[in-house]
């Protein structure tokens, strides 16, 4: 299977699994990316069979709008007992790297809110140590140089995203080279760095559920 077959056939597998457990009422935390898309476009074809969704991004509010999905604030909806995204990165903990698409922000937030966050990603996304990936932090346009130089203090090389602002008008730094081998204990250094409003690490509410998408058919990992 190729790259877009693996990340449909994870998306299908996400839906298969929290079909069972969806009802009138249910409200769906959906994230953003190729692979989310993927199963925002399958849940088209289910949308009779829920209520709505929380998107993590304006993309996928617009998606799932167009879909005739209800796009519901997280403040009306949550908790939330589903939330499914795609990531960059994965080891086998399920702590991930995320933000390659610049939604790390309400993605974590929808996380956080959530009762199962289940990461669909085909197997290229699965690595030993985190970090080939350069780890996106979402920061308050003014902190930008203070925040790379204190970045640079913690050994790693940002890179300033060029012409990229986030849904909440800040800026992304892409973090290169940097230790990523005690993953919460990083994501803890970065929380802590005035001006980064959130690190792309999820490693202290890691994933509950990953399906992966291998040529052997989708592997579920808790
Ligand atoms: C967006 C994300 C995405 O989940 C991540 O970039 C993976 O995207 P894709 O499914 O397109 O590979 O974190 O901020």
């Amino acid at each position: 299977m190729n790259q877009d077959e693996l990340k449909k056939a994870v998306a299908q597998a996400a839906l298969d699994y929290i079909r069972p457990h969806l009802d009138q009422d249910s409200i769906i935390g959906v994230g953003t990316g190729s692979t989310a898309n993927c199963f925002i476009d399958l849940l088209a074809e289910m949308r009779n069979d829920f209520d709505g969704a929380v998107a993590s991004s304006d993309a996928t509010a617009e998606r799932l709008k167009s879909h005739g999905i209800p796009v519901y604030d997280l403040n009306s909806a949550a908790p939330l007992e589903f939330y499914v995204d795609g990531a960059d990165e994965t080891n086998e903990h399920l702590e991930l790297i995320k933000g390659g698409g610049g939604a790390l922000t309400r993605e974590k937030i929808i996380a956080a809110a959530s009762k199962t966050f289940i990461c669909i990603a085909d197997e290229s996304k699965k690595v030993g140590i985190l970090g080939t990936f350069p780890l996106p932090v979402e920061v308050v346009p003014m902190a930008r140089s203070y925040v790379g130089r204190e970045i640079v203090k913690l050994g790693g090389d940002p890179v300033y995203r060029e012409g990229f602002t986030t849904d909440n008008g800040n800026v992304i730094l892409d973090i290169h080279n940097l230790d990523i081998s005690r993953p919460i204990q990083v994501e803890e250094k970065l929380n802590n760095i005035v001006g980064i409003v959130t690190n792309g690490l999820f490693a202290r509410r890691p994933a509950d559920l990953l399906l992966l998408g291998t040529d052997d058919g989708v592997k579920t990992i808790s």
